[in-house]
């Protein structure tokens, strides 16, 4: 995928993965982190969906391959925060939704300043939607995320279903953000038929088309030419 993008994600760029249910946006978002804590770089997990013991295990099973997980997490070059931390970020303000959003913010900026993080991802933004009344108010703190995000100048990955039967451009929100990359599975789910799409990512020349990916337990791998 790095190849695709000419060399990876630029620095500092906020980047959506969009995909179906189970399409490996948590795993991929995931090894981006970890790719770079092995480098040294500090990587910070944001799931809203997962408490941390449940996420752990179910990325140490799918990616076996990579060994070095916990001496990643103990030397803090890794950092997880499970949903049993993220749903108190939303909870110091229960007057209004708007209140509860400056709040979660304000937690994830204070994490991101605390361990110097390089890079980050949120997993997902269709759970942060769920806890907004209206397509609006999720705006509102979509570009509040994206505004912190660029001022910590960390580079993120953040998640989100997608759903394929509404065109593109009826989604709006996602084009703030500074890359868009597609996973798409088959229709019959074939072993060979999942789909990987760079639709746009800034201060690239990616590829463009889409190629098929796999998932291992040693990460996403493209394997095939496009078609
Ligand atoms: N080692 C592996 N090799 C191949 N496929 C795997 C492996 N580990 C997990 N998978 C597959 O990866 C998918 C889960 O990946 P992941 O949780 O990243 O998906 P997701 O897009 O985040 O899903 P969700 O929409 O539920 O959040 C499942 O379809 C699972 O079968
Ligand atoms: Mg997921």
């Amino acid at each position: 995928m790095d190849v695709m993008l000419g060399g990876g994600i630029p620095v500092k760029n906020q980047v959506v993965l969009a995909g179906g249910p189970g399409t490996g946006k948590t795993l991929i978002a995931f090894e981006y982190l970890y790719n770079g804590a092995k480098n040294g770089e500090v990587g910070m997990f944001f799931s809203f969906n997962e408490d941390t013991e449940i996420f752990l295990s179910n990325v140490k099973d799918s990616l076996s391959g990579f060994t070095d997980i916990n001496k990643l997490i103990e030397d803090k070059t890794l950092i997880i925060y499970g949903y049993e931390e993220t749903k108190t970020f939303m909870q110091k303000g229960t007057e209004s939704a708007n209140y509860a959003f400056t709040s979660m913010i304000s937690q994830l900026q204070s994490r991101m300043d605390d361990y110097h993080a390089s890079r980050v991802a949120i997993d997902s933004l269709s759970y942060l939607r769920l806890y907004t009344k209206d397509l609006f108010e999720y705006r509102n703190l979509s570009t509040s995320l994206l505004t912190i995000l660029n001022r910590q100048n960390v580079t993120s990955i953040l998640t989100s279903e997608y759903d394929e039967s509404t065109p593109l451009q009826y989604q709006q929100e996602f084009f703030i953000y500074d890359g868009f990359m597609l996973l798409c599975r088959d229709a019959q789910n074939r072993v060979y038929g999942s789909r990987f799409e760079i639709k746009k990512m800034r201060g690239t020349k990616h590829d463009l088309g889409s190629v098929s990916y796999e998932l291992s337990s040693n990460g996403a791998t493209i394997f095939s030419a496009e078609f």
